[in-house]
């Protein structure tokens, strides 16, 4: 998902389909708002939530929407699919407009999905440098052994792709379920980790994206805005 920053008169000359020179004399005669304040400077970095209008009349004008929804398993991490429900169907078709989804989770994974119209938190919390931390708990068909927690810590080479896993934490909670912590999402990681062992993964649920944990009190298929700190809070681990 695209960062939709651009310059004021660029938009402008966009929105209202008129040449550049044009837009200047509109930012000079004062007619241009941003959130309510006279523009003038033709630099100015707007972005997809700013209201902008000219001569009174509202060109864009759009409020930022954050959502954790707790994905039950067999919807399908998408916006639009023929065979499966979808996440952003779970939401009320009002609240759906404009919305994206934060990083993916497999079918049959359950847990915590964020949802967003915002590009450039999302693209925070997803691009590669980020590492934020992402939490899961994984039910084995097998038993664990102590081998697990150094060989996921070290990394593991899958040559398909030819990459090598980051360090990642895994900590032993009963004999046949652990907790993971990874900093990406690489295909099926956690699944293909697990592969390695011949141990296969019965079920696994994300808890937490970044510093933001699942709400306990959110049933699965549930979903609800998050909280002003919240959305700072998801960002709490970026880069650490
Ligand atoms: N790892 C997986 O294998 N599946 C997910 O959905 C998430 C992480």
């Amino acid at each position: 998902m695209e960062s939709k920053r651009a310059r004021l008169d660029r938009y402008l000359a966009k929105a209202l389909q008129i040449p550049r020179k044009q837009v200047r004399l509109l930012l000079m005669s004062g007619k241009v708002e941003v959130d309510g304040l006279l523009a003038k400077d033709m630099d100015l970095l707007i972005d997809e939530f700013n209201t902008i209008s000219c001569d009174g009349r509202v060109l864009q004008a759009c409020s930022p929407k954050y959502f954790m929804v707790h994905k039950p398993v067999g919807v399908v991490s998408a916006t639009k699919d023929d065979e499966h429900k979808t996440v952003l169907e779970l939401l009320p078709e009002a609240e759906r407009s404009g919305l994206h989804i934060v990083g993916r989770l497999d079918l049959n994974t359950s847990g915590l999905l964020l949802l967003t119209n915002d590009s450039r938190w999302s693209e925070a919390l997803m691009q590669p440098g980020a590492h934020v931390s992402k939490e899961y708990l994984v039910t084995l068909g097998n038993p664990l052994t102590e081998e697990y927690a150094p060989a996921f810590a070290a990394g593991m080479y899958f040559s398909f792709e030819d990459i090598t896993t980051a360090p990642a934490r895994l900590e032993v909670l009963d004999s046949h379920i652990a907790r993971v912590v990874l900093t990406e999402g690489k295909y099926h990681q956690i699944k293909r980790m697990f592969g390695r062992f011949r141990n296969p993964v019965v079920a696994l649920h994300r808890s937490r994206v970044g510093g933001l944990s699942l709400d306990e009190n959110l049933a699965p298929g549930h979903w609800r805005a998050l909280t002003r700190d919240e959305v700072q809070q998801a960002l709490r681990d970026i880069g650490s």
